[in-house]
């Protein structure tokens, strides 16, 4: 199936794509073997960090792993200038984010129009952000989450033409995400759906942190006290009662590798065989991919 077909059925359909990032092999194939057992499509998802982290050794891993399982695409998770986008797009990427939600509205909408001409001569999908999204990861960070207006969104995208819109609607990169209840504003995502109903929504910041793998976590000498994410009855229905068609996980999946390498190592003090401990921690990212598939649709 082609990317474009894939978020018009997620529309149509109200299913999310699951999007979710990757910082090495191991997460990676973790990644492919759940689509595989599940035979779910996924984005799989390079950030900036992870670009200079990997290399263009992760074109080279995405391509092997889609001869496993085919119905993968790879994603620019924040590209955050025209050259990163670019260079992701000249290198097969099938899909890019250019986040330019920083600049004031104009400026993003003039810089996410470049790269959707560029993109879009190509091929390629055009992810775009407005509204500033909380939290904090390695690049990308705002102290201060604003909710995305829907007059805004309309006029964004009828100026921009991207093809899917990341909101702020109440999510936030990283591992604490709520000191209090977990709460999305679905009055404004309703809102925004209805001023932009044919543009696929995207939710950043959707992990939602199960305790299950920070108890694991932290009884293996990690500290992740006080660490909640989104709850899971919210991220249902904004997928499959909303227009969100795509939802991004990555805290979720490091969470669950940590854990893996912790048990491993303190259960094992003798091994030092790397893919001893490394396999625990792919073990569990599967497991923890597996499990988010189960809310991303009916
Ligand atoms: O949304 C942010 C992603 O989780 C990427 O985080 O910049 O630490 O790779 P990173
Ligand atoms: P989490 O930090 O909630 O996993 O969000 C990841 C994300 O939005 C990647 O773009
Ligand atoms: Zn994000």
């Amino acid at each position: 199936m082609k990317l474009n077909a894939l978020y018009k059925k997620a529309l149509k359909e109200h299913f999310a794509i699951g999007a979710f990032n990757f910082n090495n092999l191991e997460t990676l194939k973790a990644i492919v073997d759940a689509c595989l057992a599940a035979s779910t499509p996924a984005l799989v998802c390079v950030s900036e960090g992870a670009f200079s982290y990997m290399g263009e050794a992760c074109i080279g891993m995405f391509r092997a792993e889609k001869k496993r399982y085919k119905d993968i695409f790879l994603h620019l998770d924040h590209g955050k200038s025209f050259e990163m986008c670019k260079k992701a797009i000249d290198l097969g990427f099938d899909s890019v984010m250019i986040d330019a939600s920083s600049l004031s509205f104009e400026k993003n909408v003039a810089l996410t129009k470049k790269v959707v001409d560029y993109a879009h001569a190509r091929g390629v999908w055009v992810e775009a952000e407005l509204g500033v999204i909380g939290g904090t990861e390695d690049l990308v960070s705002a102290k201060k989450a604003i909710f995305t207006d829907a007059e805004e969104a309309k006029k964004f995208i009828s100026l921009a033409k991207a093809d899917s819109l990341a909101v702020a609607i109440g999510t936030s990169h990283g591992a604490y995400k709520f000191s209090g209840e977990s709460k999305l504003n679905f009055k404004r995502l309703g809102e925004i759906e209805k001023a932009i109903p044919k543009t696929p929504l995207v939710l950043h910041g959707a992990s939602s942190v199960p305790e299950k793998y920070v108890e694991l976590l932290n009884a293996y000498g990690g500290d992740l006290k006080g660490a909640k994410g989104v709850d899971e009855k919210s991220l249902k229905t904004a997928c499959t009662r909303h227009n969100i068609c795509k939802i991004n996980s990555d805290t979720d999946l490091r969470i669950a590798f940590t854990a893996g390498v912790r048990e491993h190592l303190l259960k094992n003090p003798e091994n030092f065989d790397p893919r001893k401990y490394l396999s625990q921690g792919k073990k569990y990212v599967t497991e923890a991919v597996l499990e988010k598939f189960r809310y991303l649709s009916k």
